[in-house]
């Protein structure tokens, strides 16, 4: 494939989990990629901030990338909570400015990252056409966004993914809490009736490429097949990681009071996805590579 062929694509918050998946699954000779970071910038990627208005119209107008795929959010849901215009600006308004920034660009396209936050929990796990409901300012500004993005284009994606987990070093998600709390004999309380579809973050990376390369457009859910409690899928995890699932506590949402609510049956089907022939692995399956590339990495 020619150099003139090949597609520059933007991954905005390419040091996140999934973003980084992106950067790796898109280095490939049909795609000249690029990323943007921000409290954890390093070499090469472009410095953003998406809380900081203009910032964002400004990077796309510079890179001007045929796709960008907006990965970067304020995912701290209690953070959300606690401060409303920080999650719209970094969550709406921002990804609004980018979508107005990518129609300005011949053929531009823009994917937009959302949640299954964007329901209430009360019937999940939802499809593309369910009704939304968000139950906290994180879920709120993520619909907003979803909104504002396919409301500037019709060729724009919204691909909404739910409890992601992979292998990453120095990573904070779910999993990596649990295998480092759980390595050192500490206890985890876990929900015990928050259930989802966990999803393991490389086959997500890899529904995106693919999403691309038919030119999804509209709302795609993507997920893994499984819908388990929070609690259900750290004992399945610890039991495939050789640790202790003893250590592992269950509490009620309600106990926790926390400032922000939490949808309890959550989680998203995927016909849709599957229509398009990509199919995403369940939790064993991807707790079973989650633990060879843990084993890698000692390996290194
Ligand atoms: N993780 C999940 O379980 C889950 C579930 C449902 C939906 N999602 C959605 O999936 C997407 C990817 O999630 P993830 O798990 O990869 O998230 P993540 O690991 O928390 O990464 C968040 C990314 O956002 C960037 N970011 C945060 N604040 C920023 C700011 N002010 N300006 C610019 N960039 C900023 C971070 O940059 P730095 O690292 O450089 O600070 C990082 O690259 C998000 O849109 C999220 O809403 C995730």
């Amino acid at each position: 494939m020619s150099y003139s062929s090949t597609k520059k694509i933007l991954i905005i918050g390419a040091t996140g989990q999934l973003g980084r998946l992106c950067l790796r699954v898109f280095s490939s000779e049909k795609y000249q990629v690029l990323g943007t970071g921000f409290s954890r910038l390093s070499s090469g990627l472009v410095p953003l901030d998406l809380s900081k208005e203009g910032q964002a119209a400004e990077v796309v107008s510079r890179v001007r990338p045929d796709i960008a795929v907006i990965c970067g959010a304020m995912t701290d849901v209690e953070g959300c909570e606690s401060s409303r215009e920080k999650a719209f600006q970094i969550n709406l308004k921002s990804p609004a400015d980018i979508a107005r920034e990518m129609k300005k660009i011949p053929g531009g396209k823009l994917v937009f990252l959302s949640t299954d936050y964007v329901f209430d929990g009360t019937s999940g796990p939802y499809d593309e056409n369910s009704l939304t409901h968000p139950l906290n300012i994180y879920g709120e500004s993520k619909l907003e966004g979803e909104k504002a993005v396919l409301e500037v284009s019709d060729k724009n994606l919204v691909v909404r993914t739910t409890t992601v987990y992979s292998f990453q070093a120095g990573g904070n998600n779910f999993t990596m809490q649990l295998l480092k709390r759980l390595s050192q004999k500490e206890k985890m309380l876990v929900a015990s009736d928050q259930w989802a579809t966990p999803t393991y973050a490389q086959d997500l990376a890899l529904a995106l490429e693919k999403l691309l390369e038919v030119d999804a457009r509209g709302i795609i859910h993507a997920a893994g097949p499984d819908f388990v409690s929070r609690l259900d899928f750290a004992q399945e995890a610890a039991r495939i990681l050789k640790l202790d699932p003893n250590l592992i506590q269950g509490f009620l949402t309600s106990e926790l009071k926390q400032k922000a609510k939490r949808p309890l049956k959550a989680g998203l089907r995927t016909e849709r996805l599957q229509m398009v022939g990509h199919l995403m692995r369940g939790i064993r399956e991807g707790l079973y590579d989650f633990a060879e590339n843990l084993r890698k990495s000692f390996i290194k």
